[in-house]
């Protein structure tokens, strides 16, 4: 989860690099440093923090040379310090990372003892001191390198550059990306594409344990044996520019506006217009026999699973398993072969997810994988993939993408339903207009943003919060849980309502206010009766629903936010934007760090 970017070439490798790390910041932004070749020397600059930090440094104290690797960190070994902030290295060798080194505490010993002297307290360190024993003891920089890699456990992806070779570099990887990107007399490496988009968009992937040798001609590709690898250069989608806010305040509160226009450009690729039906691409096995799904994701994108399950289990009538990918893949639960397994990320790159996909496959199951990245490690290993088409999502906390993940789950559940024989014509009519009627509702929830500011006014004041909802509406208090405690801090659980009365409801009092997403329907007197319960022993209830709901809610609610009419199918996709919002406002009342929030990163590539 941490981002690494190199350049070997003809132009200032400074701000290429930099460039690149701020594509990359969502990654991390614990701290960032640059190291480049000067006169064949090694040269660094690193700092602590953001990478406007790194930015100030390098105003003070340029840095020049045409070969370097950069990297923006969230600290996994070592505090986020400058000390342990990376490029780590030697006079002979700087070595960037992403991951995990898992047994570097054994080979931090053995290195010690053959007299090597560490200086930072991070996993990283033990590779810059490995490559740099076996330059010492006469290997080239690739013999030292492929010789390092074959001692190495866990997750790494590496880049590295060498005194004394202007025109080197080397990237690796195992279990976390790597990208190289094919310039014109220069080459670079990153651990997406995106960071790479405004450099070039000629990229090879690494394939898991490969490692490559880059001059600015070009590349070797090698796997763990040292035989060449094969690769292939693909041209990537992305845009290079600068990707901005577009005068909102923060990109969480442009993201959150783009809500209408993602749901509406994700359903057009799955609904044909003429027909008004669900048209998914062709997929590599029949959804009428599929005998169970087995989903799994993690956060955000997991709680989407979690909505796709109830609609897939009532209109497609079809047994749907769901776990958090880091528990799942250690679960190991009896799967008969030909199931489903239908993953859900937005970066494609999750490594408990990217996990969990392997071990799904290995149970043999179908790989069926809903993505916003196309370019991704999941993309490319699974069997199918179904595009939301969120566009880059900048802020750290999931918005625009989760929506884009339920779009694109409601239509799978539609497709399913379909070719089970659950679903009829009118059915599927009466849904896909559910649907495409969500655009314009979701346009419609900005108008409630002074009634959502005066609910904010009141969680920002409480140390703790409960959301409640029930059925698909559960998943929409869980993610409106998690957002809040995200980017404001405040503590908030999710429970099910019908769950309060078993133990949560010795919590309630006037200090801890209740958001509850109830909108009317099958399950909206029990869920209203569950919040009379929180109201008759002092607590403060914050609800969403619809016209329908509201009059129940208003005598009992201090604040009743009305969103639009919407069917029953289509209502956890416009709550879930609705509590998204007010995490927002509440951010703001609070004057948090709404798009970078402390401790996270966007991308998470360790286990
Ligand atoms: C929450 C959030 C995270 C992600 C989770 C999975 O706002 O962003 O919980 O949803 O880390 O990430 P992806 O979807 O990239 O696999």
């Amino acid at each position: 989860m941490c981002g690494i970017v190199g350049v070997v070439g003809l132009r200032d490798a400074t701000p290429l690099l930099f460039g690149a790390l701020r594509r990359l910041e969502y990654r991390g932004y614990d701290s960032a440093g640059i190291a480049t070749l000067v006169n064949g020397h090694i040269e660094r600059r690193r700092a602590e923090g953001k990478l406007d930090n790194l930015g100030i440094v390098l105003e003070r104290f340029a840095l020049p040379g045409v070969t370097g690797i950069g990297h923006t960190r969230w600290a996994t070994h070592g505090a986020p310090t400058e000390g342990n902030a990376h490029p780590h290295g030697t006079e002979r060798v700087s070595v960037v990372h992403n991951g995990i080194i898992e047994n570097h505490a054994e080979l931090r010993a053995e290195l010690e003892q053959a007299g090597q002297n560490f200086t930072t307290e991070t996993d990283t360190e033990t590779v810059a001191q490995m490559v740099d024993l076996h330059l010492k003891q006469g290997m080239t920089p690739s013999q030292a390198a492929h010789a390092c890699l074959k001692r190495l456990h866990g997750a790494y992806a590496l880049a590295m550059i060498f005194a004394g070779h202007p025109e080197l570099m080397i990237g690796a990887r195992h279990g976390a990306p790597l990208a190289v990107g094919f310039g014109e007399d220069e080459m670079f490496l990153g651990s997406d594409s995106l960071a790479l988009a405004p450099l070039t968009r000629r990229i090879a992937y690494l394939r898991d344990g490969d490692w490559a040798v880059l001059s600015r001609h070009g590349a070797e590709f090698f796997d763990l044996d040292g035989t060449p690898a094969p690769f292939e250069i693909k041209t990537s989608a992305l845009p290079g520019g600068a990707i901005g806010k577009d005068g909102y305040r923060h990109y969480m509160e442009k993201e959150l506006h783009e809500h209408p226009l993602v749901i509406g450009q994700t359903l057009q690729r799955m609904i044909d217009p003429a027909t008004r039906r669900v048209v998914l691409p062709e997929l590599p096995f029949d959804l009428a026999t599929i005998p169970r799904i087995t989903m799994t994701a993690c956060g955000s994108a997991f709680y989407a699973g979690l909505i796709g399950r109830s609609w897939l289990e009532s209109e497609a009538r079809i047994p749907v398993d769901a776990d958090v990918a880091s528990e799942l893949r250690y679960r190991e639960p009896p799967l008969a072969r030909g199931g489903l397994g239908l993953l859900i990320s937005q970066s494609g790159e999750t490594a408990d997810t990217l996990a969990a996909l392997r071990s799904l496959r290995e149970a043999g199951q179908h790989v069926l994988s809903v993505l916003n990245v196309a370019e991704s490690t999941m993309a490319r290993e699974s069997d199918i993939v179904l595009d939301t088409i969120a566009g880059p999502e900048i802020c750290v906390a999931s918005t625009k993408a989760f929506t884009a993940q339920l779009s694109v789950l409601a239509c799978l559940a539609i497709a399913t339903g379909r070719a089970r024989g659950t679903i009829d014509e009118a059915r599927e009519e009466i849904l896909v207009q559910a649907l495409l009627d969500l655009p314009g509702r979701a346009a419609e929830l900005f108008g409630l943003a002074p009634m959502i500011q005066q609910a904010a006014q009141i969680v920002a004041e409480a140390r703790d919060v409960l959301y409640l909802g029930r059925g698909s509406h559960f998943p929409v208090a869980l993610e409106g849980a998690l957002k809040l405690k995200e980017i404001s801090y405040i503590h908030a659980e999710a429970y099910a309502a019908g769950e309060m009365k078993h133990g949560p409801i010795a919590l309630i009092d006037r200090n801890v206010p209740i958001v509850a997403s109830a909108p009317s329907g099958r399950l909206f007197d029990k869920t209203a009766s569950n919040l009379q319960e929180a109201q008759a022993r002092g607590g403060r209830l914050l609800v969403f629903t619809d016209p329908d709901g509201a009059a129940r809610m208003e005598r009992i609610a201090e604040c009743t936010i009305v969103l639009p009419e919407t069917h029953a199918f289509a209502a956890p996709i416009l709550h879930s934007i609705a509590v998204q919002m007010l995490a927002y406002e509440v951010a703001l009342l609070k004057g948090t760090d709404v798009d970078q929030p402390r401790n996270l990163a966007k991308s998470v590539t360790v286990e």
